[in-house]
């Protein structure tokens, strides 16, 4: 029988699942002895924000940093969709801005990724106002509260138009609003097809953005499900402990 039989029109067919962006194939990292990742596995899917949530210490850092190409695994492999671009860009906790100002920032960057400068112009215009910066456009980015930093910091890694955008802990020394803000600009750059991993430690925040989650804990994946079911019943007891506060390290 064929499709069409099975489907008439004006049904909704299943789509076959899209081929993940990314496998990370048994990633081990060791030093002084200790296993910080023992053997981490998992598919990326396409699109959407993926949160990767775990105490501290579990690896998630490192995991990102692998991703992202900054040090190799001592074993294992990322595999990237044939497709793939290659361009990733990566936020950090604390932003590295230069000392100069937000224009000069991004101007930075765009002379970086080689955009000529009768195009700078324009593209800055336009990430200033992405990540509601224009007000603040000549001012030294290092006088800047620490939600507008961030807020750079992410325009300027949009520079790049990264496929994969790695997000490790973005808002942890946010205020709510500020932390609001951000969430907003996520949401918006994720809508626009960037693919997004976000450490975060807010479980609320991974409820807010995530549409899968991955829950790593001493070096190792102990879950990998999609936020509802995660956040419905987490199926490990080290998940289970982690959403109700009790699972620390
Ligand atoms: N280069 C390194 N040398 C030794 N230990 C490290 C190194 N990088 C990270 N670690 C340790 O590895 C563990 C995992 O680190 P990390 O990925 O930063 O955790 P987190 O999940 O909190 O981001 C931590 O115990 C950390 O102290
Ligand atoms: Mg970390």
């Amino acid at each position: 029988m064929s499709d069409s039989n099975v489907f008439p029109l004006g049904h909704p067919r299943p789509r076959k699942p899209a081929p993940p962006l990314l496998t990370a194939e048994s990633l081990r990292y060791q030093r002084g002895g200790r296993e910080l990742l023992a053997g981490v596995s998992f598919e990326l899917p396409e699109k959407g924000i993926t949160a990767l949530l775990g105490p501290n210490g579990a690896g998630k850092s490192l995991t990102l940093r692998i991703l992202m190409g900054l040090i190799p695994p001592d074993s294992g492999q990322v595999g990237f969709h044939s497709g793939f671009s290659g361009r990733i860009g990566m936020v950090f906790q604390q932003p590295v801005l230069l000392r100069r100002s937000v224009r000069a920032n991004l101007d930075h960057a765009l002379r970086i990724a080689r955009i000529p400068r009768r195009d700078r112009t324009g593209m800055i215009a336009e990430l200033l106002v992405m990540a509601n910066l224009t007000h603040c456009a000549e001012n030294a980015a290092r006088s800047l509260s620490g939600g507008e930093q961030q807020r750079l910091a992410m325009a300027r890694a949009l520079v790049a138009d990264p496929e994969l955008l790695l997000l490790d802990e973005p808002t942890s020394s946010l205020d709510p609003a500020a932390t609001a803000a951000f969430e907003d600009l996520t949401l918006e750059v994720a809508a626009k097809g960037a693919k997004i991993v976000l450490v975060t430690h807010d479980l609320h925040q991974a409820r807010r953005l995530a549409d899968d989650i991955i829950f790593l804990h001493r070096g190792r994946v102990y879950e990998h499900r999609t936020a509802s079911a995660f956040f419905n019943a987490p199926e490990s007891a080290e998940a289970k402990a982690y959403c109700t506060g009790t699972l620390l390290t």
